[in-house]
């Protein structure tokens, strides 16, 4: 980002700043933007929540997370510097007086027209409620500055809920200035899909149902709820992952090419994919529950909340017709990993004398977005000496031997960045999000009726529930682990 268009003062007010996540992403992600210099000149971040900190005490509490995320390029110095930009004004968000207070203490410190990113780091339940303060303290809007708002995930408990919130926030800021955020669009990996499929001549060609037999997204995670029972016994994995994350990852590997690599441009083909896909059958989903779920505290003893789920989708489009796109997520699996595998057809004939007719090792190619960063690319080699058997062989690329070590920002970095820039490529749009949930909704609905299938469970540290794998196994497929190394 150039410094040039900052000459403006910024100011970064955080609602919900002595909350976990603004010490365990936001406050690091802004110190490392520091460090590397990327943040506007006179930016500052003022922090507002119930606790009493004083501004000493606001930083010292933030000052750990921060400069461990940092490492080594943090110095006593770096860090002073740093913490010279942070202040704090203690406030209850429902109350209109600590707004008038707030807004005293910004114009104060702005000393002059300003620009203003407010940072709901808050429980959904405050998204409107401060959205409708911020309108009444005349807060939303500023001659000779900006004023934008960025609302943290989760956005709405389904599609009605999602609606009343994004009327809530259009009767005060205007749609070009909210940048509501799914943290899978800031990784690094995720966006360049983008520029693997846009950037390249090579993939594009065979990226559709001519080529591609079948993709699959995994998003498999280690930990269970831990704390998290009061939001995930209401959410499950459903609305904890699926309608943001994966589908967010199904969109990037399915949009039309954008015109161009705008906001707008992007967000439009978004959401005309999603209103490509099918309306998804209860009978092509598979959810699951890890056993000892009942026992966390605070979850309900009968909790039917699936914490694994696998969806098979079908895209009503040209490019997709007739092409599954198996979706699965869950917590407590075997291993952390997000992945997306793209396998391709069999060749239309087979002159070599194989062992099988059939084609057993199709053309894989895996987009690895974490942990270990990468796109890998299955195929066939002769196997050496042999007269006609083949091996499947991998090219693999991996960005730390690329790029090297420490070259992946963490998603806050990008998102932050982006936001104070007003670059609202890599935030969901409110139709985006809308469309989203009409797909899940129905879901969860299904599994809400009498005749649902039965919730299954699953051991912990396991790949996922065994009807996850006949799941596939119906249609002749298996789930594949395209990212595990191969070695380099
Ligand atoms: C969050 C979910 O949005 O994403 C969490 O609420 C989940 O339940 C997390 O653990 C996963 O994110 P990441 O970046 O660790 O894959």
């Amino acid at each position: 980002m150039s410094h040039a268009d900052s000459t403006t003062k910024t100011t970064i007010v955080i609602f919900g700043a002595s909350g976990d996540l603004t010490e365990r992403k936001l406050i690091p992600a802004l110190y490392s933007l520091h460090l590397k210099d990327r943040l506007p000149d006179g930016l500052e971040i003022v922090g507002m929540s119930r606790t009493e900190y004083s501004h000493e005490q606001f930083r010292e509490h933030l000052r750990a997370r921060a400069e461990a995320y940092a490492g080594e390029a943090s110095t006593p110095d770096a860090w002073d510097a740093f913490a010279r930009r942070i202040w704090y004004q203690p406030g209850d968000s429902k109350q209109a007086e600590d707004y008038r207070k707030l807004d005293a203490m910004l114009a104060e410190r702005e000393n002059g027209p300003a620009n203003r990113l407010y940072y709901l780091s808050v429980a959904p339940s405050l998204y409107g409620p401060i959205v409708q303060q911020l309108g009444d303290n005349d807060m939303a809007h500023a001659s000779g500055g900006w004023r934008r708002v960025v609302v943290e995930k989760p956005f709405g408990h389904d599609l009605a809920s999602a609606h009343e919130l994004n009327e809530v926030i259009h009767a005060v800021f205007d749609e070009d200035q909210v940048y509501r955020i799914d943290h899978y669009l800031g990784k690094e990996t995720a966006q360049n899909i983008l520029f693997f499929r846009f950037a390249n001549t090579i993939f594009e060609p065979v990226w559709n149902r001519n080529y591609v037999d079948n993709v699959q997204i995994t998003v498999a995670e280690e930990v269970d709820i831990g704390h998290r029972a009061d939001f995930y016994d209401k959410a499950g994995v459903l609305r904890d992952m699926f309608q943001n994350h994966l589908l967010q990852l199904l969109a990037l590997i399915t949009m039309e090419p954008p015109y161009a690599f705008t906001a707008d441009a992007l967000r439009n083909e978004k959401v005309k994919v999603f209103n490509s896909i099918r309306p998804i059958p209860c009978s092509d989903t598979v959810l699951a529950q890890y056993e000892g779920y009942r026992d966390t505290s605070g979850v309900a003893p009968d909790s039917r909340t699936p914490t694994y789920a696998a969806l098979k989708l079908m895209i009503d489009n040209w490019r997709w017709q007739g092409v599954p796109f198996y979706l699965r997520s869950g917590k407590a699996l075997d291993r952390k990993v997000s992945e997306i595998v793209v396998e391709f057809t069999c060749p239309p004939h087979m002159m070599f004398q194989l062992e099988s007719d059939e084609c057993f090792s199709p053309n894989v190619l895996s987009l690895c977005i974490q942990p270990d960063e990468g796109i890998h690319l299955t195929f066939e080699a002769k196997q050496p000496g042999s007269a006609q058997e083949t091996r499947s062989v991998e090219m693999e690329f991996h960005y730390r031997s690329s790029f090297g070590d420490g070259t992946l920002p963490d998603a806050y970095e990008r998102l932050l960045l982006d936001a104070l820039t007003g670059d609202a490529s890599l935030f969901t749009r409110s139709d985006e999000i809308e469309t989203a949930w009409q797909l899940i909704d129905p879901v969860i609905a299904g599994w809400e009726t009498p005749d649902a299938p039965p919730l299954v469970s699953y051991r912990r540290g396991q790949q996922g529930p065994k009807e996850a794998e006949a799941f596939l196994a119906r249609d002749g497929r298996f789930w594949r682990q395209g990212c595990i190394e191969h070695g380099e």
